[in-house]
């Protein structure tokens, strides 16, 4: 066993890992990155087929964004937020909530996007937004004690707060006695939708009734029932929920039942943002506009941990007051606005807003839309779901019944483990196996990172099923 697996194993814990299975192998241990592929310790090479969990936009070891860490080390790594400005956080707000606006449909100037507060990941990023949502509901009157509203599967990152609106049970049930309660309302998952399916699929699939958009229905009876400070939703595309898509059109449907209803939309773009769905933020794919916008992982490219949560003016005057009144938003970081984190960020921005780069995200996305039609002809295969350049393709035991492999099975995990030996990395949630190919990806690059997922299932399901 290499030295440096041996040190991991015997120091480090690693997140949402069994360490019991990690003693069992030898770690790969990464140590070198170039573009879309990572280099281990022993010189092998794999593609990033996860974009290092869904952080890594440009490729890794980027010339620009090296460049612009280095200009900005000549000068300072860090300096504190808390009582003092910065060059590049104060460049980069101006960036994001020009971004931010977008093309998110026209909305008085109020509750437009207008300000930026930074953290440090995405749960920083959603703790945020949760604590200014809250207290803005009650400064303003509507409600003393407001609760959220969020989606069944919701992931929104692991800190209280953010665990507190999330619902996948097999990762939050145990922390129940420490969270405060929220609601949770029916996530607009077609695939396993009780009352249609109707997502067109295979030719012969069940699919049986025409959607009439229960799942609307769903969030507007919820939002009836009580003042919701906030409805917090990662747009178009639910990640550790198993990449599940939403039906095009949900999300305005729903935002326009939040507004009416006076609560606030908390968008967590933390997956989603800076291009993934094909747009800068997948708000704007459905000309949404939100109260706040949360964003981490692809902000700096994928380089550095820096988050930011946008909000609205409306929000913002709402902490404000004279000193002895403390009205003041009591929350920051010691690494708030974190200089070298933004500097990453204005490059990444800069790459990302180029045309070359559009055109690149388009052609992969079309190629990875074609590439993973090769995958339906497998019975382990039940679904296949893309978003722009976010794709889960889910296994299960039997497709015509839709009957999920249990989790004991380990199915996801072993496919990816035999993608590892094919060279390529990715990481299952369950028996969802996700590809989001960095940006950098080339054509070459994306048949194999398909191809080692195909091999995969054959090796380890079977073709025709087990
Ligand atoms: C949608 C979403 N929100 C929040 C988070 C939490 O982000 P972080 O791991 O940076 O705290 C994640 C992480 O995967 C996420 O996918």
């Amino acid at each position: 066993m290499h030295k440096l697996a041996r040190l991991d194993q015997k120091y480090v814990w690693h997140p949402f890992t069994q360490m019991r299975d990690w003693a069992r192998r030898e770690p790969i241990v990464l140590a070198r990155g170039k573009g879309a592929v990572l280099e281990d310790v022993r010189g092998k090479k794999f593609l990033d087929a996860n974009a290092s969990i869904w952080t890594n936009l440009h490729g890794h070891n980027h010339p620009k964004l090296n460049a612009a860490l280095q200009r900005q080390l000549k000068k300072v790594a860090h300096t504190s937020a808390l009582g003092f400005a910065n060059e590049p956080a104060a460049l980069l707000a101006e960036r994001l909530v020009k971004a931010g606006r977008g093309s998110a449909g026209a909305s008085p100037s109020r509750t437009k996007l207008a300000k930026v507060f930074f953290s440090d990941d995405g749960s920083t990023a959603l703790e945020v937004a949760l604590k200014m949502s809250y207290e803005f509901t009650r400064r303003t009157g509507r409600s003393r004690a407001p609760k959220f509203l969020s989606l069944q599967g919701a992931y929104h990152g692991d800190t209280v707060g953010a665990v507190s609106v999330g619902h996948i049970d097999l990762f939050h049930k145990a922390y129940g006695g420490l969270l405060f309660k929220s609601d949770k309302v029916m996530s607009p998952n077609c695939y396993r939708c009780p009352f249609n399916q109707a997502k067109p699929e295979r030719a012969d699939a069940r699919v049986t009734r025409k959607c009439n958009w229960e799942c609307v229905g769903k969030v507007e009876a919820k939002l009836k029932q009580r003042k919701y400070a906030a409805f917090v939703v990662e747009p178009r595309v639910q990640g550790a929920a198993g990449m599940i898509a939403h039906p095009e059109g949900w999300l305005k449907r729903v935002a326009e039942a939040v507004r009416a209803s006076g609560a606030q939309l908390i968008a967590d773009e933390v997956m989603t943002g800076f291009g993934r769905t094909g747009t800068m933020f997948a708000c704007q794919k459905e000309k949404v506009a939100a109260d706040f916008l949360c964003v981490a992982k692809g902000l700096t490219g994928g380089y550095l941990p820096m988050a930011a949560t946008l909000t609205t003016q409306a929000v913002f005057d709402a902490f404000l007051g004279e000193y002895e009144e403390f009205k003041t938003f009591f929350h920051g970081h010691s690494y708030t606005g974190n200089q070298l984190g933004a500097a990453a960020a204005l490059a990444s921005l800069d790459i990302l807003q180029g045309s070359e780069s559009k055109m690149k995200r388009r052609g992969l996305e079309k190629q990875l839309r074609d590439e993973l039609q090769t995958l339906w002809s497998l019975a382990a295969v039940g679904d296949v779901r893309q978003e722009g350049l976010v794709a889960g393709v889910e296994l299960v035991a039997d497709w015509r019944t839709r009957a999920a492999f249990p989790l004991k099975a380990r199915a996801g995990i072993r496919v990816c483990e035999a993608m590892a030996r094919r060279g390529v990395l990715t990481r299952p949630i369950g028996n969802v196996i996700p590809l989001l190919p960095p940006y950098c990806t080339t054509q070459l690059q994306l048949r194999k990172m398909v191809k080692a997922l195909r091999e995969s299932i054959v090796e380890v399901l079977g073709e025709t099923g087990c």
